[in-house]
C-alpha cells in the first residue's frame, strides 16, 4: 500500500515504538491520527513531525474505555473520510508471580493490551468494509496488532503480559480468517526487546537495570512497520532471531519449556 496521503491511525503514540512509528510515516506523507494519553506529550510530538495541520490529528485518551475507542475512529472518519491502516500498538507490561498479581493490575493489563485491540478492530475494520479500495493494491485497508516474541512463551514472573499477547495473536488470526474475502491485511508485529519506556511503565515488579539498557531501537522497529505497509506483509519480525525464538516456541513448546525451566532453576540455585 502506498503510504503518501494514507490514513493511518497509531495507538501508543506518546512514546517508544509508536512515536517511532509516527516519525517513520510522517517523513513519507501519511495522513496521521495519533492517540495517547499524555497530551503534553501529543503537543511535542506533532511539534517535532513539522507536518501540516492537514494530515495530521492528535487526540488523547484512555484506550480502555470503549467510548473513547469509538470516538476516536469516528473523529477520524469525520476528518479524513476513510482509515487505510490501524496500528494497535499501545500496551503495557507487567511482571510477577501469577499467585500475587493484584486482581485490578490484571484488569489493567487485560483492558489496555486486548479489550482496546478488539474494540479498535472491530470499529475499523467495519469503516474499511465500506471504503473504496485503495487504487494501488485494491486493498480496503490494514490492521497492524503489536504481540511480542514472548506471546507463545511463558516466561516467570511475566505470564499475564504474555498471555495478553497469545490473545492479541489468536484474536488476530481468527479476523485474518474471517475477513479473508474482504480485502483487509491483517498482521501481527513481533517486537523483541526494545529500548523504550516500556520498563518505566510496566505494572509489577521493576526490571533489571541490565535489561532496561538492552534491546533494539524503536526506529528499526518502526523501519519494518514501514516495510509491512508497503508489502501488506502478515507477520512482521524486527530481526531474524525474533523470528527465530518465535518459531521455536511455536514448534518445539516442550523442549524450550525445559530450557527455560533449567536457566530459571539454575538463576535461583546461583
Ligand atoms: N519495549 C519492548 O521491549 C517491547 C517488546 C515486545 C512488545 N512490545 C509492545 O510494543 C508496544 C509498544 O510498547 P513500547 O515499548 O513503545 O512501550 P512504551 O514506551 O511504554 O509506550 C507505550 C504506549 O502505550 C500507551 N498507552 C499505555 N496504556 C494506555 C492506555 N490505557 N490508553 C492509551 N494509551 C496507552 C502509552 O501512552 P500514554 O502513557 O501517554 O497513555 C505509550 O504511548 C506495546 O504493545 C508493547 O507490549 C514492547
Amino acid at each position: 500500500m502506498l503510504i503518501k496521503d494514507s490514513v493511518i491511525v497509531i495507538t501508543g503514540a506518546t512514546a517508544g515504538i509508536g512515536a517511532a512509528i509516527a516519525r517513520q510515516l510522517a517523513q513519507k506523507g501519511a495522513k496521521l491520527v495519533l492517540t495517547g494519553r499524555r497530551q503534553d506529550r501529543l503537543d511535542s510530538l506533532q511539534h517535532d513531525l513539522n507536518i501540516s495541520d492537514s494530515h495530521l490529528l492528535c487526540i488523547a485518551g484512555d484506550l480502555r474505555d470503549e467510548g473513547f475507542c469509538n470516538q476516536l475512529v469516528h473523529q477520524t472518519v469525520k476528518r479524513f473520510n476513510r482509515i487505510d491502516v490501524l496500528i494497535n500498538n499501545a500496551g503495557l507490561g507487567h511482571a510477577s508471580r501469577l499467585i500475587d498479581i493484584p486482581s485490578a493490575d490484571f484488569q489493567t493489563v487485560w483492558e489496555t493490551n486486548v479489550y482496546a485491540v478488539v474494540w479498535l478492530s472491530q470499529a475499523v475494520a467495519t469503516v474499511m468494509q465500506n471504503q473504496s479500495p485503495e487504487p494501488h493494491t485494491r486493498k480496503r485497508g490494514q490492521i497492524i496488532n503489536v504481540s511480542s516474541i514472548i506471546e507463545d512463551r511463558p516466561l516467570i514472573n511475566q505470564v499475564i503480559y504474555s498471555a495478553s499477547k497469545a490473545a492479541v495473536n489468536h484474536y488476530s488470526r481468527g479476523l485474518r480468517m474471517e475477513l479473508s474475502k474482504s480485502d483487509i491485511t491483517i498482521s501481527i508485529l513481533y517486537p523483541g526487546l526494545t529500548h523504550t519506556e516500556f520498563h518505566d511503565a510496566k505494572l509489577g515488579q521493576q526490571t533489571k537495570p541490565q535489561f532496561r539498557k538492552m534491546g533494539v531501537t524503536p526506529d528499526l522497529v518502526a523501519k519494518q512497520v514501514e516495510r509491512a505497509i508497503l508489502k501488506q506483509k502478515w507477520e512482521i519480525y524486527v530481526t531474524w532471531y525474533d523470528c527465530f525464538f518465535v518459531q521455536a516456541n511455536r514448534h518445539f513448546p516442550l523442549l524450550t519449556d525445559q530450557v527455560f525451566r533449567y536457566v530459571a532453576n539454575r538463576k535461583e540455585e546461583a
